[in-house]
């Protein structure tokens, strides 16, 4: 896949072709990744946050959410229900909560392990090379940070507060994106890394989200999550302010789109079908994302008192259901569709066509 070739497919809306291209992509899964989905049970575990993304609800000034940290009973005790459910990964992730202690987290980190064997990603922000370190140590196994964007510009834009200590110490760095240094940090360190864009984030242009695709490729991102823009009424970032030639669309159809050619892209890389995708279309958003490319699902484990809290954005998918009845759907989704529920930790395999092994 050229460039050229992405943005005539993000430009595309005749429906037929775009079967194609679903199509092509859900043959590509099946092929590299196989029918598995891996379950992923997700943990929210703070939304304190020390920055102010214009696009996110949970960002530091907005004053009218209540902050909450759970304690590490709770968060243990929300790995054991992934365990009981027979999930392989727990997530956790929080704002960019810099009182989230490394060594706090290190030691729950390493408890969950112990007990429970599961695969541990976390997603937690820019945070020091040293509490990366320690939590590595501690078990973690991977670590997710959306770059959100390849324009420097745009990335400004919406990123205002500060960079990760200036791109660690600078060294004439400063027109990297900061998250796509942290990524390479991250996998030095050991960790298999994810990351992803928002479609339709206001300032992104076709050229840009295609520029994007092909990054994903390039940094050779072992978990791509993208998911649709949504407009949060406490934040100042608005499509209606925005006025670009070529502003990419935050609808369900483009996010398929960009969730097919990521595939084509990366026919290796777990992708999920996300929560805002299901959030924007409700009824079918996360199956149609699970039939054109995606293989892994994040259901929410986060106590029902927290849940309301994190809202990065509104009306967010299964705010009001409680992790059994979020399991339930996603069990019967998948057997909805002919899929499997993927058994154990379901890490990124590399040169691997399902069934046989590459030489
Ligand atoms: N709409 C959609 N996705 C959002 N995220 C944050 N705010 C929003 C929003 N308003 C995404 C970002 C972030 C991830 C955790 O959630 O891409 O990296």
């Amino acid at each position: 896949m050229n460039k050229k070739q992405i943005l005539a497919w993000l430009y595309e809306k005749d429906k037929k072709k775009l079967e194609q291209l679903f199509f092509a992509a859900n043959e590509i899964r099946q092929k590299y990744v196989g029918n598995d989905i891996h379950l992923r049970g997700l943990i929210e575990i703070s939304n304190y946050c020390s920055r102010e993304c214009a696009y996110c609800g949970i960002h530091k000034s907005n004053n009218s959410i209540q902050r909450y940290r759970m304690t590490s009973k709770e968060i243990i005790d929300c790995a054991r229900l992934a365990k009981k459910f027979k999930y392989g990964t727990i997530v956790m992730q929080s704002g960019e909560d810099l009182n989230i202690k490394a060594e706090w987290l290190a030691d729950i980190i390493y408890k969950i392990k112990k007990e429970t064997s599961l695969a541990i990603t976390l997603s937690l922000g820019e945070r020091s090379y040293n509490d990366f370190k320690i939590w590595k140590e501690a078990g973690a196994d991977r670590y997710l940070l959306r770059f959100e964007t390849t324009d420097p510009n745009l990335y400004k834009i919406i990123h205002p507060s500060k960079s990760i200590e200036t791109i660690r110490q600078n060294e004439n760095k400063l027109n990297i994106n900061p998250r796509i240094f942290i990524l390479k940090e991250l996998r030095n360190i050991g960790y298999a890394i994810g990351t992803g864009v928002m479609v339709g984030v206001p300032g992104q242009t076709y050229d840009t989200l295609a520029n994007d695709i092909l990054a994903f490729k390039e940094i050779d991102i072992d978990m791509i999550g993208v998911g649709p823009y949504i407009e949060h009424p406490d934040t100042t970032l608005s499509i209606n302010k925005i006025n670009i030639n070529n502003q990419v669309e935050n609808t369900d159809e483009m996010t398929y789109k960009t969730i097919a050619l990521t595939r084509l892209a990366c026919p290796e890389s777990n992708i999920p079908s996300t929560t805002a995708l299901s959030t924007i279309n409700k009824k079918s958003g996360r199956k149609t994302g699970l039939l054109c490319g995606a293989n892994i699902i994040m259901p929410n484990l986060t106590p029902l008192i927290y849940r309301s809290k994190y809202e990065i954005y509104p009306n967010k998918y299964g705010i009001d259901l409680n992790a059994e009845d979020i399991n339930a759907n996603v069990v019967n989704l998948i057997k909805s569709i002919g899929r499997n529920i993927g058994i154990g930790a379901g890490h990124r395999t590399k040169n691997h066509i399902h069934g046989l092994k590459q030489t």
